[in-house]
């Protein structure tokens, strides 16, 4: 896709009905992602997902796609030792991930993965795993040829594709026409080979903050609410179940 210029079309999920409905899509690519831990576990951080986390969605996940790559989070401490990462990749393997994500430059932890035969995305620019401040990455001189030195490492160590979040567009760019490998952004412009987005930011599923680069395509949190209240009104009137939804 990155040789014929087609844009790789990726977003996160967690569950069954949702893996569906991007499967029957056709979205290329789902992320079984540790935003699981913010947007359905309704953690403060994502640094307090567990591998095990990961495995549970990844198997509805699995359960409910025949169609699109998953790649599923090595989450926050996972992948600390060459032997650890393996493991753990192992088990989200299993589960049914195509690959594994790892956030940050590890070069030899991406070398030993990818030598275990496990396909390995890399993610630079805002690590949230780890990050003290989310703001934009890669505005400085300094800071951008780092993300762009280690964007280089990660692809000869292995990966076959990179996430680029919250940095400039200009740098995403650069990294993109540098590298081989395809880059999917999340707040990187609309120069990366890809584009990912957390499934519930885009469909209006999650109104705890709302960064600039996301942009609702639904806002299924009102539409849930209104249908509910409509729910409660019809039982509290005793409107529903009417004749149709009763068995005589
Ligand atoms: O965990 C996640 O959902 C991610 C995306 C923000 C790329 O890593």
């Amino acid at each position: 896709m990155k040789s014929t210029g087609e844009k790789i079309v990726a977003l996160t999920a967690y569950d069954y009905p949702m893996a569906q409905i991007l499967s029957q899509s056709q979205v290329d690519l789902i992320l079984v992602g540790d935003t699981l831990g913010v947007v359905v576990l309704g953690y403060d951080t994502t640094s307090k997902v567990t591998v095990s986390d990961i495995v549970h969605h990844t198997k509805a996940v699995a359960r409910g796609n025949d169609f699109c790559l998953i790649v599923a989070d090595l989450p926050y401490g996972s992948y600390t030792t060459e032997k650890l990462a393996i493991e753990n990749a192992r088990l989200l393997i299993s589960a049914g991930a195509d690959a594994v994500k790892l956030e940050g430059c590890y070069p030899q932890i991406t070398e030993s993965l990818t030598q275990h035969n496990i396909p390995t995305v890399g993610h630079l620019g805002l690590l949230p795993q780890t990050a003290d401040k989310f703001r934009v990455y890669g505005r400085s001189v300094q800071e951008a040829e780092l993300i762009s030195q280690q964007a280089r490492q990660l692809e000869s160590s292995g990966c076959f594709a990179l996430v680029l979040e919250s940095i400039t567009k200009k740098l995403a760019s650069k990294i993109t026409k540098s590298l081989n490998i395809p880059t999917i952004g999340i707040g990187a412009g609309s120069d990366c080979d890809g584009q990912i987005l957390v499934l519930n930011d885009m469909l209006g599923l999650f109104d705890r903050f709302k960064p600039t680069f996301v942009k609702h395509y639904a806002e299924l949190g009102i539409t849930i609410k209104d249908a509910i209240a409509n729910y409660k009104r019809e039982v509290r009137e005793n409107i529903f179940p009417d004749s149709n939804h009763t068995y005589e």
